[in-house]
Parts: C-alpha cells; structure tokens; sequence
C-alpha cells in the first residue's frame, strides 16, 4: 500500500503552481520529498506528509492533546450540521469554476476541510492551513490526500490571485491577506459563533456571559459585502468523556481546576447548545 508520505506528497505536487516561498514568494518545485525555490530556498516535507512554512517560533495552547480532542469531538458528530452546510454552500459557490483553490485557513486537525472535500466528491484540490503544526501533523495522518501545511494565515505561503474559495472556521481572520489569495471572484465563507454558543458551560461553571461576536461581524462587513448567510442552532448530548474532550478543547475550559471538571462530569450533565453564522462574502470593490 502507498504511504501516506507518498500520496500526501502528490496532494502538494497538485497545488505546487499556488505555491509560494514563505522567505521571497518565489514559485516552489519538488525534489524527492523537499520543495526548492528559485532562490534556493528549501523545505523538507514532513513525515506523514506535510509542510512547514512558519518562518518564526509560535506559542500556542492548541496542542496534541487538544487536536486529539477534537477529533474524537468531531468523529462524534459535534460538527455534522455544520460540515454539511459548509459542504452544500462549497458545492454552490465551486460549481463550474475549473480553477483556483479551496483553502481552509486556520484548519486546526482538518476534519472539516477532509469531510467537506469528501462530500464534494474530492476532486477539488484544497488546502489545509494552520498556524500550529500539531494540528496539520495530525491532519496529514488522519486525513491523507490533501496539502497540509503549517503557516500563518496573515502570511500564507500562496501565489496572488490562487484562491476560488477561502474557509475561515472559528479562525482569526487576516482580511488584507485573504484579498491577495483571493482571485478576484473569490469568496470567503467565515464561521463564528453565536451568543449563546455552548452556553450550558458558562451556566455550570459560573462564567462571564458571551458578549457575542458583533466585533467579527463588524469587522468582516468592514471589508466584505454579505452574499448569503445562515444561522444554525442544535443541541448536542455528549457522554461524559467527550464533555471531558469538549472541556479540553474549548478556551472556556482551560482556566478550570481538574476537580472542578471531575465534579461536574459525575453530575446529570447537560445538552449543550451550538450555534454558529455562517456567512458567504465577497471583499468590496
Ligand atoms: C478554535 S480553533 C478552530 C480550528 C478549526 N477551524 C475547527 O473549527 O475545528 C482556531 C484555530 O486557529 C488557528 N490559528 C490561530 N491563529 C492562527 C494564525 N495566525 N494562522 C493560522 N492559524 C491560526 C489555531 O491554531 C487553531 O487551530
């Protein structure tokens, strides 16, 4: 059987044209299992297949034990409703363009981005990016076949003009980034959450009420023109492992003591609500 090293290599040899040099933006060529470009600047490809692209030191809380987590979080069906929207608005907005890429920016451990290019049918050549390399370690094991890197969405290792579509789920966004990716009838599709998203924690825990997400939304119709968008709502059960993994995984658990945590899973626990907008835009003229 082929490696995962070997097919995760083909997925970047698809995309190398929309590639850019992370130190001069110069085009990229492989060589083996390393990139090389025109000045001589070189990256090995990772094993189990992916890019890193990062050309200064990060600290980041999301970390093995947190992506791990949100995976089984995510292999538990937490995200389906949204997946699927995502997929449908995907296959809407990619009909018939024959170019460009579907670049998912700030992937976390791709799980989105994978089942959204399956349930696209997985012709379209898509991009996982993400600014810590645990996640796109993870994502090239878990979801061989497509090009993972490990790079800065405020820097993104991608030519001008080489994106049809750009996904920024639960991400910062970097808007002056996203317009130089962008083709010029590119589109962002942004997800963040809503007021009451997994509200119940706040609730059992005591902790400060959500003041929503105006500010992102302000921010995005600073720079983009709304097409469509849709606000999802369900509530999800979760055993009391995976509210443990919910725990890990969402900033709202990292400041509570392991007691605290053990506690509450022993109680009845609770539905606990999501709810995300999903906007379609395109940057202003
Ligand atoms: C809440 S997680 C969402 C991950 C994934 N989109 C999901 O919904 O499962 C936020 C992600 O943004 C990434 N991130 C934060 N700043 C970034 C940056 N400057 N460039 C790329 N990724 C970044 C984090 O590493 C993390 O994986």
């Amino acid at each position: 059987m082929e490696s995962k090293l070997a097919v995760n290599l083909r997925a970047i040899g698809r995309i190398l044209p929309q590639l850019a040099c992370p130190h001069c933006g110069g085009h990229l060529a492989l060589e083996g299992a390393s990139l090389l470009c025109e000045a001589g600047h070189r990256f090995d490809v990772a094993k189990p297949g992916y890019l890193f692209l990062l050309d200064h030191g990060i600290h980041t809380k999301y970390d093995r034990q947190l992506f791990e987590a949100r995976k089984r979080i995510s292999d538990a069906g937490f995200f389906a409703p949204l997946t699927e929207k995502l997929a449908e608005l995907c296959a809407t907005y990619l009909d018939g363009r024959t170019e460009g890429l579907l670049v998912d920016a700030g992937t976390g451990e791709g799980s989105h981005l994978a089942e959204i290019s399956r349930q696209l049918g997985g012709g379209y050549p898509v991009v996982g990016l993400d600014i810590a390399k645990e996640g796109i370690r993870q994502a090239a094991r878990d979801y061989p076949g497509h090009a993972w890197i490990t790079a800065d969405l405020a820097a993104c290792p991608l030519q001008d003009d080489s994106t049809a579509l750009l996904l920024n789920i639960l991400s910062p966004a970097s808007y002056q980034e996203f317009d130089r990716i962008l083709k010029s009838d590119g589109l962002l599709i942004k997800v963040f959450p809503e007021k009451d998203y997994l509200q119940e924690i706040r609730t059992a825990f005591a902790l400060k009420e959500s003041g929503g997400h105006a500010v992102v939304y302000e921010r995005l119709l600073e720079e983009y023109t709304v097409i469509e968008e849709a606000t999802l709502h369900y509530q999800k059960a979760l055993s009391a492992e995976r509210f443990r993994d919910l725990l890990l995984m969402t900033p709202l658990g990292w400041h509570l003591e392991a007691a605290q945590v053990d506690q509450f899973l022993q109680t009845d626990l609770p539905q606990v609500t999501v709810g995300y907008r999903v906007v379609v835009a395109r940057r202003k003229a």
